[in-house]
Parts: structure tokens; sequence; C-alpha cells
């Protein structure tokens, strides 16, 4: 394994560390819009439910062998050949770097070339412009979004990208 590489690898008890501190970040509590569970307690079994559950595939997000979040593959529904596909970034300071990107195509690659699914969807809010960007790169494109009449509910965008969109823009490259 070289120096750069990024790998996406099942979670270890020692993560339970990682989540405790990823935990006390608020910024990323607001662009995802949910919390990690802040208790050491709760932590195990919360990622003892993920890494169980037939219908998640969890992984942690790991680069220059170092955890710097996770990715997961959730809500699968075998019989339409539909997931969606959730990440997180924990440190700020692997934003940017084209690191979601890379890590998103090698979860797809699994989704579509080894597990078969037929489409994969995600739900952001629309003011988290770094995460459209990167989706929109990785070939996902809009669907439709979720919007209320109340000043506190923020938009949310719904994007999609099939199996034949995501291996013929791999094969050309893109
Ligand atoms: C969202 C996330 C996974 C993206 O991963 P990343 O490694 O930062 O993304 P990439 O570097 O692959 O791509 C980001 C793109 O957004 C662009 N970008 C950054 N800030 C931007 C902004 N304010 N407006 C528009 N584009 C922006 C970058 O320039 C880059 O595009 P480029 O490659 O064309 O220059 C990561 O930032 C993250 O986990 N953030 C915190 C949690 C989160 O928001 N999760 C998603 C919840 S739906």
């Amino acid at each position: 394994m070289s120096q750069d590489s990024l790998r996406l690898r099942r979670p270890e008890k020692d993560d339970l560390t990682n989540f405790l501190e990823w935990s006390n970040n608020k910024e990323l509590q607001t662009v995802m819009g949910w919390e990690y569970p802040d208790s050491k307690d709760d932590l195990s079994n919360w990622l003892f439910d993920k890494v169980q559950n037939r219908n998640r595939y969890f992984f942690i997000i790991e680069y220059q062998k170092q955890a710097i979040g996770d990715i997961e593959l959730c809500n699968i529904s075998w019989r339409s050949g539909q997931a969606e596909i959730k990440i997180c970034i924990a440190d700020k300071a692997y934003w940017g770097r084209g690191l979601g990107k890379r890590a998103l195509d090698l979860l797809l690659d699994k989704a579509f070339n080894t597990l078969n699914l037929k489409e994969v969807y995600l739900r952001v809010y629309a003011f988290n412009k770094r995460a459209i960007r990167c989706y929109e790169k990785t070939g996902f494109s809009l669907k439709g979004t979720l919007r209320r009449n109340d000043p506190n509910w923020n938009e949310i965008w719904l994007m999609s990208l099939t199996k034949s969109k995501f291996n013929r823009r791999n094969q050309i490259g893109a």
C-alpha cells in the first residue's frame, strides 16, 4: 500500500476513539443533519448495528493509514436494485482534495459491479455546495427537491446515479 493510498475498510474496535472525536464536531452535525452518538457505549452499539445489518455496507475511509471518515450503502432494496449512499470525511483538513470522489467511486464500483445494484441515490442539503459539486463530479444528478414552508427547514436535494451511467463515465475516464 503506497503512502498516498485511500482505501475503504471494515470498522475496528479502535475506531471508537475516532468516532468519539468526530461526534464533538458541530460543523459536521450541521451539514450531515444528524449526529454520531456521543458516548462510548452508544457508539459501540451503533457501530455494531452498522456492521451486522445485512442491508448496510459500512466502511471507514482510510487515507495514508489514517481513519478520516466513513461511507456507507444503506436502505438497500435488493428487489428494486436501489440503495442510498452516505459519506462523511470528518476531518476538515481532508476536504476539497478529491478524496470524497475517490471514496465514492470505490463504493459505487462495489454497489454496481459486485452487488449488481441498478441505482444509488443520496440526500444532501441544498446549502452544502462542496458536497453537491463532489456528487456531480461523480456523476450524480438532481432528481427532486424537498421543501417546506418553514424558515427553519433546510431544502434537501435528492440525487441519483445509475449503474449504466457510472460504468459509461468510468470507461471514458470522466
Ligand atoms: C462532502 C464531502 C464528502 C466531499 O468530499 P471532498 O473530498 O471534500 O470532495 P472533492 O474534493 O472530491 O470535491 C469537492 C468539490 O467541491 C468544490 N467546492 C468546494 N467548496 C465549494 C463551494 N463552496 N461551492 C462550490 N464548490 C465547492 C471543490 O472545488 C471540488 O470541486 P473541483 O474538484 O471541481 O475543484 C466532504 O467534504 C465531507 O465529508 N464533508 C463533511 C460532511 C458532508 O458534508 N457530507 C455530505 C453530507 S450529504
